[in-house]
C-alpha cells in the first residue's frame, strides 16, 4: 500500500524529496510567470482549519488548490464548531470524509500528529507551536531561486528548463545560514531542514529562548549539517549568505510580549548587524513582521531583503506540496 503522504515535519520526507519538491516549485514559479495553465490535481478538494490567524498560509494554500484545478474548504475558528470547542480530532475525521487532504494550523504539534493518525487522507502541517515547514520549504526554494539563478524562470525563458533537482543540494550547501531571534517554530523547522540537508546553521538566541533540544539532538544525528548555537547575533551572522529571523513573540505567547521585549534587546536584524554578513547576504523573515523589534524598516525594504519573493514561494512550494500528497 502506498504511504500517506503527511507533512507534519521534514522528517516526513524521504531523501531527495525535499529536492524534488523544490525543482517542482521552480517549475509551478515559471508556470504561473507566463500564465500557463497547470491544474494536474482537478477535482480535488483541500480541507483547512485554523486554530491561529493567517494571511499567508490561507491565502496561498487556498489559491494553490485553485490553480491545480481544486478547490479548497476553510474552517477557522470564528466560523466553525472549533471555536466552540468541538476537538479538532472530530473536525479532522468530518473533514477527512470530504475532502482529498487536510491541511491544519494549530497549537501543540501533538494536536496535529494527532489528527494525521485519525484523518484517512494526507495532512499537512500549516503551523504549530513546534514547527513551520510550508514556510520553510517556501524558504529553501528563495535560497535556492536566488543563488542559482534560477531552475526555470528567467528572463526571456520560453519553457521550463526540465527538472533537475541534482543541482538543487549543491547550491543548498553552498550557503551558510544564520537565525537571529527567538527559538521558535521557524527555527526548529531551519534546524531540520539543516540536519536532513547538511547545511552550515548558527542561531543566535537569548538565554531561556532556545530552540528545541529534541529536534536540535534529532537534526544533529544525522552527522550532515553543522548546527550551532550562539547568545551573539554578530557572531551568528558574520560572513553568512542567509540571514533569517522572526517575531519574538509568536502567536500564542501574546501575554509574554513585554517579557520578551526585553530579552530580545540586542537581537533586531538591523542594518549595522546586516552589514557582519557576506555582502551578498539575503534576508528572510517568514512575515508578519514588527518594524523595529525584530528587523529594522530599512533591513526589510532593503535591497537584500527577499521577503516578498519568500512570501509569493508559498504558492508555488505548496502546489508542489499538494502535487505531492495527493499523488
Ligand atoms: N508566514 C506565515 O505563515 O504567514 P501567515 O501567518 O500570515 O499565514
Ligand atoms: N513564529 C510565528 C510565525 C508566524 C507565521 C508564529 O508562530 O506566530
Amino acid at each position: 500500500m502506498a504511504r500517506k503522504r503527511d507533512f507534519l515535519s521534514f522528517w516526513d520526507l524521504q531523501d531527495g524529496e525535499i529536492e524534488a519538491l523544490l525543482t517542482r516549485a521552480e517549475e509551478f514559479r515559471f508556470l504561473r510567470a507566463v500564465r500557463a495553465p497547470h491544474a494536474t490535481r482537478p477535482g480535488r478538494v483541500l480541507g483547512m482549519i485554523f486554530e491561529k490567524a493567517s494571511t499567508r498560509t490561507r491565502a496561498s494554500f487556498e489559491i494553490a488548490i485553485y490553480q491545480l484545478g481544486g478547490h479548497a474548504v476553510v474552517l477557522g475558528k470564528g466560523d466553525s464548531q472549533i471555536g466552540r470547542g468541538e476537538p479538532v480530532r472530530d473536525t479532522a475525521r468530518v473533514l477527512a470524509g470530504y475532502c482529498d487532504a487536510v491541511m491544519v494550523r494549530t497549537f501543540g504539534q501533538d494536536i496535529a500528529e494527532e489528527l494525521a493518525a485519525y484523518a484517512a487522507v494526507p495532512v499537512i502541517n500549516g503551523l504549530t507551536d513546534l514547527l513551520h515547514p510550508c514556510q520553510v520549504l517556501a524558504d529553501l526554494q528563495t535560497v535556492f531561486a536566488h543563488f542559482s539563478g534560477g531552475l526555470s524562470v528567467r528572463a526571456g525563458a520560453g519553457a521550463p528548463a526540465s527538472a533537475n533537482s541534482g543541482s538543487v543540494l549543491p547550491v543548498l550547501r553552498q550557503q551558510r545560514y544564520a537565525w537571529v531571534g527567538d527559538g521558535n517554530n521557524m527555527a526548529n523547522s531551519w534546524i531540520e531542514a539543516a540536519g536532513i540537508l547538511g547545511l552550515d546553521l548558527m542561531l543566535a538566541c537569548p538565554e531561556g529562548y532556545e530552540p528545541d533540544a529534541k529536534v536540535l539532538a534529532r537534526a544533529r544525528q544525522t552527522e550532515r549539517g553543522r548546527i550551532t548555537l550562539s547568545r551573539d547575533p554578530g557572531e551568528a551572522v558574520a560572513g553568512r549568505q542567509v540571514i533569517s529571523t522572526d517575531v519574538f513573540t509568536s502567536m500564542g505567547q501574546e501575554q509574554e510580549s513585554e517579557k520578551r521585549l526585553r530579552a530580545f534587546a540586542g537581537f533586531c536584524l538591523d542594518a549595522p548587524l546586516v552589514a557582519r554578513a557576506d555582502a551578498r547576504a539575503i534576508v528572510l523573515h517568514c512575515l508578519p513582521a514588527h518594524r523595529g523589534e525584530e528587523i529594522s524598516d530599512d533591513v526589510i525594504e532593503g535591497p537584500q531583503s527577499l521577503v516578498w519573493q519568500q512570501a509569493e514561494n508559498r504558492l508555488h512550494a505548496q502546489k508542489a506540496l499538494l502535487e505531492w500528497a495527493l499523488g
